[in-house]
């Protein structure tokens, strides 16, 4: 594969300041000391990401954020801009995630002013798309990861899009211990870079990462990764054990 074999992590709401700190810095001196045969990424909460951002080997892990506001500054109380994002050090941001849409009910539109924030402030976008099992129950989910990538990030220029990369969560899979089969995910991941290729063409579509969440974990990622068209994983609940995530790491 040419375009980037990626593992990232998503910690969402877990882990207090000293005990991410110190998850960060194991996987850091494991990574250095096994050097990764793909990109690492950690996504933390945003109060660890200064700190974070200091044990990290950038060479060597990535960093990046869940989420960040979509205004550009102002009297926003509680958000985090991603110029914020940016000048802690981290690279990435996280969104669209499906809890971010059902909790806290971000938008197609909202995400498509977080996405032009972050892509100016100059974060990639690791941008989150996946049904329900509802949706997977009436087959559609074919139409709604089309149409989420359409209401968010087909507005982008080819120049812009290269910025992004594109996390398949199929939310029945996601912290349930139920992961898609290494066919299902292939399948819609292969439809995913087809939408992709008819909007900016096959090379933009060629080189862009499509990784996969949803319980994924050591035992299930070598079939996952082995796919031609699935670049590597977001990573929940397995990366919050250092073990665990080099393990997923390992299976590049
Ligand atoms: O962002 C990560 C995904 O939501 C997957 O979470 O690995 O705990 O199922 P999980």
């Amino acid at each position: 594969k040419m375009r980037k074999k990626i593992v990232a992590g998503n910690w969402k709401m877990n882990l207090n300041l000293q005990e991410g700190l110190a998850l960060a810095k194991e996987v850091n001196d494991a990574l250095a000391a096994d050097k990764p045969n793909c990109d690492v990424i950690i996504c933390t909460p945003f109060i660890h990401l200064a700190s974070v951002a200091g044990v990290l080997d950038s060479q060597l892990v990535g960093l990046g954020a869940e989420n960040c506001a979509d205004k550009e500054q102002g009297a926003y109380t509680g958000e985090v801009s991603a110029e914020m994002v940016k000048s802690t050090g981290a690279q990435y941001v996280i969104l669209g995630h499906s809890e971010r849409r059902e909790y806290y009910n971000e938008t197609p539109e909202i995400l498509k002013e977080k996405v032009l924030l972050a892509l100016k402030n100059g974060l990639k976008v690791i941008f989150c798309i996946g049904e329900t099992l509802a949706e997977r129950e009436a087959n559609k989910q074919n139409e709604v990861v089309k149409a989420e990538l359409e209401g968010s990030v087909f507005n982008l220029s080819a120049e812009e899009f290269a910025n992004v990369i594109v996390a398949y969560e199929p939310i029945w899979a996601i912290g349930t211990g139920k992961t898609a089969t290494a066919e299902q995910a292939e399948e819609i991941h292969a439809f995913i870079r087809s939408v992709i290729a008819e909007k900016y063409g096959n090379e933009v579509a060629e080189n862009t990462s499509i990784l996969y969440g949803g319980s994924a974990k050591p035992s299930n990622a070598p079939e996952l990764f082995a796919k031609p068209n699935i670049d590597g994983g977001l990573i929940g609940g397995a990366a919050l054990k250092c073990a665990d995530f080099k393990g997923i790491i390992d299976a590049w």
